[in-house]
C-alpha cells in the first residue's frame, strides 16, 4: 500500500487503530458473521446486507470478502454529518432502501455508532418492510455519556468518544482513503 500523501499525513493528530489492527479485526468479525449467517438459513438468496453510505463502504468492501454466501447488497445514504460538521445533526436518510427486504435475513452495516440514530433509524425502517430478521454491525463504537438508540450485534471496536476519520471516514469528505484510523490536528478541521 502508498505511503499516505504528506497533504493528508500532516494534518493527522494521532493514530488511533493501525490499518493492521482493523485488518485483523474485520477477518474476526467477518468469520464471526459467516458463521451466524450459515446457521440463519438453508436458503443464502435471502441474505441481504446494508451498507450505510459513505462511510461504510472500505469496512463493507473488506468484510464481504469473508462472507461465501449468496447475497445481496443494497446501499442506503444517511447524512448525519454533512460538509464540515463533527457534531451529528440527526440522522435524516435520503434515497431509498433496497427492494425485496420481506421474508430476507437482514444486515445493517455501518462504519461508526456514535448516538446511535442513524442505526436505530435504518433498523426501524428496515423492519417496515416485513424482514425475516434483521442484524446490525458496525466497526466503530464511541464510548459516549450517553446511552446509544441501538445495541448493535457485532461491534469491531469501542474507541473513544473522539471525532475520527480514515478507512473509510471523512472529515469534509477528505480522508477516507487514509488506511488507519485517526484523529485530526486541530488546524486541519477549520
Ligand atoms: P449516530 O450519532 O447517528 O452517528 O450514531 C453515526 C454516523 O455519524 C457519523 N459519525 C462520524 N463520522 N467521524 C466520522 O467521520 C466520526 O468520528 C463520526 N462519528 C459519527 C457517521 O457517518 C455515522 O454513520
Amino acid at each position: 500500500m502508498p505511503r499516505p500523501a504528506l497533504a493528508m499525513l500532516n494534518d493527522v493528530d494521532r493514530i488511533l487503530i493501525s490499518h493492521d489492527r482493523i485488518a485483523a479485526r474485520v477477518a474476526e468479525i467477518g468469520r464471526a458473521l459467516a458463521r451466524d449467517l450459515d446457521a440463519l438459513s438453508e436458503h443464502p438468496d435471502e441474505i441481504v446486507l446494508v451498507p450505510i453510505l459513505t462511510g461504510a463502504i472500505v469496512f463493507v468492501a473488506d468484510l464481504i470478502r469473508y462472507l461465501p454466501h449468496k447475497l445481496r447488497i443494497g446501499l442506503v445514504s444517511v447524512s448525519s454529518y454533512p460538509g464540515r460538521s463533527i457534531a451529528s445533526k440527526g440522522a435524516l436518510i435520503r434515497g431509498s432502501l433496497p427492494d425485496r427486504l420481506a421474508g430476507k435475513h437482514v444486515l445493517i452495516i455501518d462504519d461508526i455508532l456514535d448516538t446511535g440514530q442513524t442505526l436505530a433509524l435504518v433498523r426501524s425502517i428496515v423492519i417496515e418492510h416485513g424482514p425475516a430478521d434483521v442484524r446490525t454491525c458496525v466497526l466503530l463504537r464511541k464510548q459516549r455519556s450517553g446511552a446509544a438508540a441501538i445495541e448493535p450485534d457485532y461491534v469491531g471496536f469501542d474507541i473513544p468518544d473522539r471525532f475520527v476519520v480514515g478507512y473509510g471516514l471523512d472529515y469534509n469528505d477528505y480522508y477516507r482513503n487514509l488506511p488507519d484510523l485517526v484523529t485530526l490536528r486541530a488546524e486541519a478541521m477549520r
